[in-house]
């Protein structure tokens, strides 16, 4: 009965790591997933992750019982005061719901879902570019999707002008998507300043506004600092709804751990909402996994843990500063031509290169350098050993 289907393509973003796992070369570098890897090129696990992971392991009054639909209570809790602040007067006044989903994308489907069932606008306005996943997340939620402009490919920064003009012409309660930090793939985030006017424009407009915060920690190396457009928002007292994911700033990427926040006007409003949430979730997943969320409440519930957990962060954060420097002085010292400072000036995991998707090609088949076919590399993925090799790719890439 499925004779007829045809193969379907791989996964832009996760096959680059099928076609480099089948590549026998030993110089092979997996640029594609943002996936951050250690000087030596191994996936990392936290320090804070196995003691917590230790400490479960040794409570033998812990079970497997399923959790309730919405999740670990502590760890969403603990969620929603990591991103909106302990002071958040949103938290405070009980205006907000937290379900636990699984990771980011989980959380932005699971938002998306219900907006499509309960919003009145079912449009939602996504930044060109973006990260690949949000159009097929949203179009399946059942929202249709539009796109506002964001990155400006001249100057290799942020788009504005024709930011402001696109929400500007948006029809009034449209859902607009914002990447809370460290935008992907363009790694180009508006300024504080700049966040303030998007907001005015937002909340002038009644735009709904969707984080996607994905990266929190990994821009400036402080999840604080990281958080301020999102409390923003939060601070005018509006709604907005939240996407949280501990893939990265954890390292938790395959346990699947995330959270979606929905400020809500009242506290009243806020628990119809989580009612609400319970009916898109249960026939979806039932309810989500309780070891992930377990660790994750165990560091944000212990000041030492959490604290020692913002040292590593630090240090994943700083590696990656590093790599930019690394790449762009190994570039200049080939003098390759073009200006590469972007790799230095953008943000987060990801360098948006500006290489064409030939080029790309060409680094893949004469390199052995897998990255997605827009450009974007992982800076996460590269070591002081491998700049050279990158380097080198680059150069023959521009210089053909
Ligand atoms: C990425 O953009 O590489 C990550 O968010 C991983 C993913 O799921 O695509």
């Amino acid at each position: 009965v499925f004779n007829h289907l045809l193969r379907a393509p791989e996964d832009p973003i996760l096959g680059v790591t099928v076609a480099y796992n089948k590549d026998p070369s030993p110089v092979k570098l997996n640029l594609g997933v943002g996936a951050y890897r250690t000087e030596e090129g191994k996936p990392l696990v936290l320090n804070v992750v196995r003691k917590v992971e230790q400490q479960l392991i040794n409570d033998l009054s812990r079970n497997k019982e399923y959790l309730p639909i919405v999740g670990l209570a502590d760890f969403n809790k603990l969620s929603a005061k990591l991103i909106f602040g302990a002071d958040s007067p949103a938290i405070q006044e009980n205006r907000v719901t937290t379900v636990q989903c699984l990771s980011g994308t989980g959380s932005l489907r699971v938002g998306g879902e219900f907006l499509a069932k309960h919003y009145h606008q079912r449009t939602i306005y996504l930044p060109t570019p973006t990260w690949g996943n949000h159009p097929k997340v949203f179009n399946l939620a059942g929202l249709s999707v539009e796109t506002y402009r964001y990155y400006a490919p001249a100057t290799r920064g942020l788009d504005f002008q024709g930011f402001l003009e696109d929400l500007g012409s948006a029809p009034s309660g449209s859902i607009v998507l914002l990447h809370a930090c460290a935008h992907n793939p363009t790694g180009v985030d508006p300024t504080l300043e700049q966040w303030e006017q998007i907001r005015q424009l937002i909340r002038s407009k009644a735009l709904l506004p969707f984080f996607d915060s994905a990266y929190q920690g990994f821009a400036s190396g402080s999840l604080d600092a990281d958080a301020q457009p999102v409390r923003l928002f939060v601070a005018d007292g509006g709604e907005l709804l939240v996407a949280q994911s501990y893939a990265k700033n954890l390292g938790l990427y395959g346990e699947r751990v995330g959270a979606l926040s929905i400020v809500c006007k009242s506290a009243d409003v806020a628990s119809r909402v989580e009612s609400q949430l319970k009916l898109v979730i249960r026939p979806m997943y039932s309810n989500p996994p309780i070891h992930g969320a377990s660790i994750v409440a165990g560091i944000l519930k212990d000041g030492d843990l959490f604290n020692e957990w913002t040292i590593e962060l630090k240090a994943m954060a700083d590696r990656i500063i590093s790599m930019r420097q690394q790449l762009f002085d190994a570039l200049r010292s080939r003098e390759t031509p073009g200006d590469w400072s972007h790799i230095i000036k953008q943000i987060g995991m990801f360098t948006f290169t500006g290489l064409n998707a030939e080029q790309v090609s060409f680094m893949t088949n004469e390199y052995h350098i897998y990255m997605t076919s827009d450009g974007r590399i992982s800076m996460a993925g590269l070591s002081s050993k491998t700049v050279p090799h990158l380097a080198d790719a680059i150069h023959a890439a521009v210089t053909r």
